[in-house]
């Protein structure tokens, strides 16, 4: 396929602007000879204008928010607009993590929405979905997955799909050290692509890339990316120090 592989760093709640100055001052070097995948960090808000101006020379290294309010501008005490994020040169947007459902309580419907405006802004969306523990022991997998894409794209135009990336981040895989298989990813990952294909078409689909996120770290992110259906990484933990970051990005399949 001819799909780029992407490598994404979600920092969650981890660094100040100190310490993301000095993740990037050596990280930087490191990547700056790789050109074949995609690299993207998404710091908390406090580092996003600092690290939109570290990478700026770098081609191949963009920088994402980790969520968005849908609104322009208004009274949403707390919440940062696509508007603001475009303005420093942010380019990507998490949207729907695990943590924003199920910490947050956001819905479909507010996910929805925020996808939908991430694309208006020129801001691509990184739609997350996934099942918890539980509803994978009940059998219930592709059904909450399919109402959870359904929900995230219910806006979204067919020619607006070429900007959206969709991961799949099992709950129970995220920080737990509990990776989910390759094969187990894989059969997600193919029903998901299958999806796309019913809701718009195969061309949008085959073009899909799809993220695969929960304990990703460098001893196992070469056996995912090895799945037909795996096109990159959502990180978490294993993001926060460059070294163990680098490795994940040269993942050699
Ligand atoms: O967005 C990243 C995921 O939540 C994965 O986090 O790599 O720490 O399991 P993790």
């Amino acid at each position: 396929n001819g799909r780029r592989p992407l490598i994404a760093a979600n920092w969650k709640m981890y660094k100040t602007l100190e310490e993301t100055r000095a993740f990037f001052k050596e990280f930087i070097p490191k990547i700056k000879d790789i050109f074949d995948r995609d690299i993207i960090i998404a710091p908390p808000f406090t580092s996003l204008n600092e690290a939109a101006n570290l990478v700026k020379e770098v081609p191949n290294c963009h920088i994402a928010a980790q969520n968005m309010h849908f609104e322009e501008q208004g009274a949403f005490t707390g919440e940062i607009s696509p508007l603001m994020l475009k303005a420093i040169g942010v380019s990507f947007v998490i949207i729907g993590h695990s943590e924003r459902r199920h910490i947050f309580g956001e819905s479909d419907d507010l996910i929805g929405k925020k996808v939908k405006s991430a694309i208006t802004h020129g801001i691509c969306p990184i739609l997350c979905v996934g099942e918890t523990l539980e509803q994978r022991e009940q059998g219930h997998t592709n059904e909450v997955i399919s109402t959870q894409i359904d929900g995230g794209l219910s806006l979204v135009s067919l020619e607006e799909m070429e900007s959206v990336t969709i991961a799949y981040e099992p709950v129970w895989a995220i920080g737990t050290g509990k990776t989910a298989t390759p094969e187990l990813a894989q059969e997600v990952h193919s029903f998901i692509r299958k999806l796309i294909a019913q809701k718009f078409n195969s061309p949008i689909a085959e073009n899909l890339r799809l993220l695969y996120g929960g304990s990703v770290k460098p001893e196992n992110v070469a056996g995912l990316m090895n799945q037909p259906d795996i096109d990159g990484a959502l990180v978490g933990g294993a993001s926060l120090e460059v070294n163990s970051f680098e490795k994940i990005v040269r993942f050699e399949s």
